[in-house]
């Protein structure tokens, strides 16, 4: 959202303490936020907390001369990329409905042409009232969006649709009306990350080094050029990336079965995940005690999630990556060729390299002898680069080939 206007308007109801929030979340996704509040806002939260948010004075009046002559309503209302009112009383809902310009807050939903977005919040008999109901229907005729509300527990110790939806939820649904339609819009990806964990006892595992970085930034950079992202992940210490549906999972086994379940609907498989190659023959019931000098496991070959998913006849575009050590180019064109990969991305591992590093340098090469070097960068600024390499060579052939068995021209 860098570099876009979001025009906060802040209603009167308990929920206006969420909204603080909601400045963050936006702010964070590098949104610029000027808050409007209404008079009845003002009894429940106050406008120092968002000012000190949102880097912006709080406007709150028609007539304050000083904001007025800094920027005016009618500029104000221009300047603004996305109104975005949450939360909306239902009598803000009504003003709105009867094109009132009553406050400053109705009068630039009136003047401007941007978007606007409302996240209701109120009791719900308030909420299910035929006055509320009508002027929903009204708004929603109108263009207007509405976000929520969300059924469940309310202040007012009763239960049912009305309660607010919570700030990141808003957030996400609002982005992408912000930053239009990318080059992944309308696609579904799946990003497999971090490592798996591969039980021996009730205390104990064998495990992958990855801290599970390079993938999530990935999912995130996906998310960000227009795709649905479902990150499967193995056990990380990350938030989930906003706007992006994570499924936890912790052993390989667990890992190929979360990605067969999303395998029909998904367009894109990115597979970053160190995922154990071997697993225990036996788990222990019990802890494992140290009864004797050495200990011989015996393990057996997971499925390799990858490759099986690019072995399937009506297959999603494939993307692995390789960590290598030495002869990177030649192991990744290998591994490329016997996985049968539409793309796969290399990094040199080792001493210092790659690992709960916060930068990456990737080799890409993909079918047909393409090749490319992603210059060492912050993960998320690789993540980028390489969401946009991907973008052109699935676009490229999806259109040579729409609904192409990708194993036959291997050789
Ligand atoms: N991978 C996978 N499932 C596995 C093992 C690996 O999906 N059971 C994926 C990884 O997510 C990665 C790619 O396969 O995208 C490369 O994995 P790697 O283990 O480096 O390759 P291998 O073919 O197992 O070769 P090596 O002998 O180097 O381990």
């Amino acid at each position: 959202m860098r570099g876009k206007h979001v025009l906060l308007g802040v209603t009167g109801g308990i929920a206006a303490y969420k909204s603080a929030e909601l400045v963050r979340r936006l702010v964070e996704r590098g949104a610029e936020v000027q808050v409007v509040m209404t008079a009845a806002a003002r009894e429940f939260i106050g406008a120092t907390t968002f000012q000190a948010l949102s880097g912006r004075p709080v406007r709150d009046s028609l007539w304050d001369a000083g904001a007025e002559a800094a920027m005016g309503h009618i500029e104000l209302a221009r300047w603004a990329d996305l109104v975005l009112v949450a939360p909306a009383s239902a009598d803000f809902l009504a003003r709105l409905a009867h094109g009132r310009a009553d406050d400053l807050l109705a009068t630039l939903c009136l003047a401007t042409s941007a978007p606007i977005v409302v996240a209701p919040a109120m009791n719900q008999q308030m909420w299910a009232n035929a006055a509320t109901q009508t002027n929903v229907a009204t708004l929603a005729q109108r263009g207007i969006r509405m976000v929520g509300p969300a059924v469940g527990d309310q202040a007012c110790g009763e239960t049912g649709p009305g309660r607010m939806l919570e700030p990141t939820e808003i957030a996400d649904l609002v982005e992408p009306l912000l930053i239009g339609p990318g080059p992944f819009t309308g696609q579904r990806v799946l990003v497999t990350a971090g490592p798996t964990r591969e039980r021996l006892d009730p205390v104990r595992f064998v495990s992958n080094r990855s801290s599970g970085k390079m993938g999530y930034a990935v999912a995130q950079a996906f998310r960000a050029a227009g795709a649905e992202v479902v990150l499967v992940s193995g056990p990380v210490a990350l938030p989930a990336p906003a706007g992006v549906r994570c499924v936890c999972v912790e052993s390989a086994a667990q890992m190929y079965a979360a990605v067969q379940t999303e395998l029909p609907s998904i367009q894109l498989l990115v597979a970053t995940a160190a995922v154990a190659d071997y697993r225990p023959v036996e788990v222990a019931e019990r802890k494992i005690k140290k009864r004797t000098e050495s200990l011989t496991l015996e393990m057996t070959r997971t499925t390799d999630i990858l490759a099986s998913v690019a072995a399937e006849p009506k297959r999603p575009f494939v993307v692995g990556f390789a960590a290598e050590t030495d002869a990177v180019e030649q192991h990744a064109l290998e591994k490329l060729l016997r996985k049968n990969l539409d793309m796969i991305c290399a990094n040199e591992v080792g001493a210092a390299k790659a690992f709960d590093c916060e930068d990456n340098a990737l080799l890409v090469l993909w079918r047909g002898g393409g090749r490319a070097e992603l210059a060492r960068a912050p993960k998320r600024e690789l993540a980028t680069a390489l969401v946009e390499l991907i973008a052109t060579q699935y676009h490229a052939s999806t259109r040579a080939e729409p609904q192409a068995d990708r194993r036959k021209d291997l050789g």
